[in-house]
């Protein structure tokens, strides 16, 4: 089944060839030549969700039919195809929507595919029913998350960074990598980067650090703190002072820290969201990096944890639903006002669609990619290491290094000699407003 409709107004022959690679990349691509066409269209389909009209061999058909996509109810994005000089005298005054845009001759067809694909998953997840919604409905709801200033910004949480760096690693889809890249670059970190490494299994559903690390029945933070809540109900009078993360966290073979949330997903009541933030938030004072592997959900443990991080990682392999996935936690990150820390990792960058297309419809700049690697991750974890100790020379191993060293500028980012990362790292799709979506051009 075709996964959207889109209408595209272009001139023969190359509405055919637009047309037919649209097809190909799953869309309806439905020519049109008229503005009455166009109206006759909307006014029978209302699953149209995207026109490409061309501007630029005539601008006054593309006028009259922008109207047609935007009034009367209407808001059908718009990627027009204009002339350069064209774009300078539109200005931002123009009855564009945030949800339009603007290309120019020449374009490739891939470039143009792939506006087209991010166009959509703008329009599929924004706004009323989107998932950012709800995830600040539900914020507003726990007054936990209220308290965490969600909704004033990052002021407190802000304050208090210092010492450690917190690092998340997320992506709202399973399987993409998070947990491989928690465990790789957390032991690159500690074992060849000089630093203290506390990796954290926040998953409580379905986590798997302690079995990949080969550690058995770690001792979790839910149990210790189950401990002390008996202890200090038991201790007559005595203040019984809760251990610290760093003392709970079981040491594996590379040196690195680990701290298991809970051995079940059932019980974990103990973990209030509040609680494990502050906690996990004094581990700056005993680690460089508090590595932490997130389960795929916007609940309140969640939120309260990205509140706190310095830096979130989201690995993205690059395949559509990945994709689609990293978008809309992107959408969601902005309205939480963590956009400025997120940088996409690309897993198995050597697959599928290209790193910068990547970057460009998700409209975050990678810190790094990682090959596939085969079995070699599960392999490792056969033998309860990380890649990094029993593959040290694999080459996936040196795109961990990487991956570590750039975090580690972007994390002290006036430390190092290295300044160039942060505005190499930008893209176009970063930039806010209506001037840079028209410098975004297809090409
Ligand atoms: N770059 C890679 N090369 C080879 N296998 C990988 C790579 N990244 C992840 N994997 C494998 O993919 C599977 C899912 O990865 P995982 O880290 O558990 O994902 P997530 O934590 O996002 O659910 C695991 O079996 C892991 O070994
Ligand atoms: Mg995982």
């Amino acid at each position: 089944m075709p996964r959207a409709a889109v209408a595209v107004v272009l001139p023969h022959p190359e509405s055919v060839t637009v047309c037919r690679y649209l097809a190909d990349a799953g869309f309806e691509a439905i020519p049109v030549e008229s503005a009455d066409e166009l109206a006759r269209l909307l006014g029978s389909r209302d699953d149209v969700h995207l026109a490409i009209i061309d501007g630029e061999t005539d601008l006054d058909r593309a006028l009259e039919m922008y109207p047609l996509l935007h009034d009367g109810g209407r808001d059908i994005a718009t990627l027009m195809l204009v002339l350069p000089r064209t774009l300078g005298r539109m200005g931002a005054g123009s009855a564009g929507t945030a949800r339009d845009e603007y290309f120019t001759r020449p374009y490739a067809l891939e470039s143009l595919r792939w506006r087209v694909e991010a166009m959509l998953i703008r329009v599929e997840n924004w706004p009323a029913d989107g998932l950012a919604r709800t995830a600040l409905a539900s914020s507003a709801e726990s007054p936990i998350i209220e308290e965490q200033t969600l909704i004033g910004g990052q002021g407190q949480a802000e304050a208090s960074r210092t010492g450690g760096k917190i690092v998340i690693v997320f992506n709202p889809k399973g399987g993409v990598g998070k947990t491989t890249i928690s465990i790789s670059v957390g032991a690159m970190l500690q074992m060849r980067k000089g630093q203290r490494v506390l990796l954290v299994d926040c998953d409580t559903i379905t986590g798997h650090i302690a079995q990949s690390l080969g550690l058995e029945r770690p001792r979790t933070l839910a149990d210790a703190w189950r401990e002390s809540a008996i202890l200090g109900a038991a201790g007559s009078g005595t203040v019984f002072a809760a251990k610290s993360v760093a003392e709970i966290a079981t040491v594996h073979g590379s040196g690195v820290g680990v701290l298991v949330m809970a051995e079940s997903p059932l019980h974990t009541e103990i973990l209030d969201p509040k609680r494990v933030a502050d906690a996990i938030g004094e581990a700056r004072a005993s680690y460089d990096y508090v590595i932490l592997d997130m389960h795929p959900d916007y609940g309140p443990l969640n939120q309260a944890l990205f509140n706190q991080a310095d830096r979130i990682l989201i690995p993205v392999t690059p395949d559509v639903p990945c994709i689609r996935a990293a978008v809309q936690f992107r959408e969601i990150a902005e309205e939480l006002n963590l956009r400025d820390r997120l940088s996409l990792v690309i897993n198995r960058a050597n697959s599928g669609v290209s790193a910068s297309d990547v970057e460009r419809v998700v409209s975050l700049p990678a810190l790094a990619r990682i090959r596939s690697a085969g079995m070699l991750f599960v392999r490792a974890a056969d033998e309860g290491k990380s890649a990094v100790e029993r593959f040290p020379t694999a080459k996936v191993v040196d795109d961990i290094d990487r991956l570590a060293d750039r975090l580690i500028e972007v994390t002290h980012p006036n430390a190092g000699t290295r300044q160039g990362l942060l505005s190499r790292g930008r893209i176009g799709g970063s930039f806010k407003g209506l001037f840079d979506r028209i410098m975004a051009q297809v090409s």
